[in-house]
């Protein structure tokens, strides 16, 4: 069974990335699927024309994927734009892609109801995810609960081509999203998200993470009254971290009155500490080894495109491109 995904080179990563998504990758690597997980750079493009933030925020996701967990000899890690036949197959997927079907795009329709400038590159956008799940015959793709459209556009891609040439080349992908983390709420309440500003990084120095957390924010009841722990921001952030105890423990806390959302922030940023201080202290590491770091996505990208140069043939033959020049091997 092979598991792929990506992430976006648009920032750094914060609890809801890893909660949503990261974690999985991890997990999934011990449960000895065979992982691919790459950085989505051409997705970027779309919203960053900033050629040197954009090289900048590349690196630091390749040191965030080896700092949780991904193990070059478990999983293959690599670069999008280091595959160019994604895109090859992204063109050709159009063709058996309804307009219906991409109009019907969340990320698209979003953006349209707010009256925003839209280029052909968000329209194309998961076109070129499917592209990515289809062209390494991926069985599952763990995402947070927001990618699972795109997951569903690509299966309905993969069903039409199968259909079209009456053949299983593509694998029908599954989503895999855990319920209990589905949707990781940011320091205001809402979707934690770097488009709203309102994170808190995984990676971010002390006191930046500091600041994130007592920024979380609170309403007003005074300290000594109870306080609903499901409506506190806090809380639900810290129930992600730690064990079901030590949730409850807190959830306790609130409920009883007596203690404050200041006590909890702290609770929680020592938590945060624990949990994530082993993984910030390997990345450190991992800084200070960049020809290693390089090593790695160059030799997981070049096997990624062996992957990928298999199933483009495979398409191209199977549609009759480039005058089946293939026959012969
Ligand atoms: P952002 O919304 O911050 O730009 P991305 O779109 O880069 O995040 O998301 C990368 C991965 O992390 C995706 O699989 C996405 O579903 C997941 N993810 C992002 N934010 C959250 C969240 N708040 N809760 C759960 N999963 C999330
Ligand atoms: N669209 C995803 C996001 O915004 C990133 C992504 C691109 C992806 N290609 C993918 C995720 C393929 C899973 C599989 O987070």
């Amino acid at each position: 069974m092979r598991a792929l995904s990506g992430i976006k080179p648009t920032g750094t990563l914060h609890l809801g990335n890893y909660f949503g998504a990261a974690q999985q990758f991890a997990a999934m690597q011990q449960k000895n699927y065979e992982g691919y997980y790459f950085i989505a750079d051409y997705h970027t493009l779309n919203t960053l024309p900033d050629p040197a933030k954009l090289t900048e925020n590349t690196w630091n996701i390749v040191l965030d994927y080896l700092a949780f967990g991904l193990d070059p000899e478990k999983s293959v890690i690599f670069l999008q734009s280091l595959v160019p036949e994604v895109a090859e197959l992204a063109f050709i997927l159009g063709n058996y892609t309804p307009m219906g079907l991409m109009q019907r795009a969340h990320s698209y329709k979003d953006k349209m109801s707010k009256g925003e400038q839209i280029n052909v590159g968000l329209f194309y956008y998961p076109l070129l995810m499917a592209a990515d799940i289809l062209l390494y015959k991926s069985n599952i793709v763990p995402v947070g609960k927001d990618q699972k459209q795109h997951v569903e556009i690509a299966r309905d891609i993969a069903e039409k081509f199968n259909l079209v040439y009456q053949k299983d080349l593509f694998v029908i992908p599954e989503p895999f999203i855990p319920e209990s983390v589905a949707i990781v709420p940011g320091t205001d309440g809402q979707k934690m998200s770097k488009s709203y500003g309102n994170t808190i990084e995984m990676f971010a120095q002390d006191s930046v993470l500091k600041k994130q957390i007592m920024g979380i924010v609170t309403d007003s009841t005074p300290l000594e009254e109870p306080k609903d722990p499901g409506k506190c921001n806090v809380y639900n952030i810290y129930k992600l971290i730690v064990s079901a105890e030590k949730a409850k423990e807190m959830a306790d806390k609130l409920s009883a009155g007596g203690y404050g959302y200041g006590h909890a922030k702290k609770e929680l940023l020592a938590a945060v500490h624990e949990f994530f201080d082993p993984m910030r202290a390997k990345r450190a590491e991992l800084e200070k080894n960049m020809d290693y770091v390089r090593k790695v996505i160059a030799e997981g990208s070049a096997k990624a495109r062996e992957t990928a140069v298999e199933t483009i043939k495979e398409v191209k033959k199977t549609v009759g491109l480039a005058g089946n020049i293939y026959d012969g091997e």
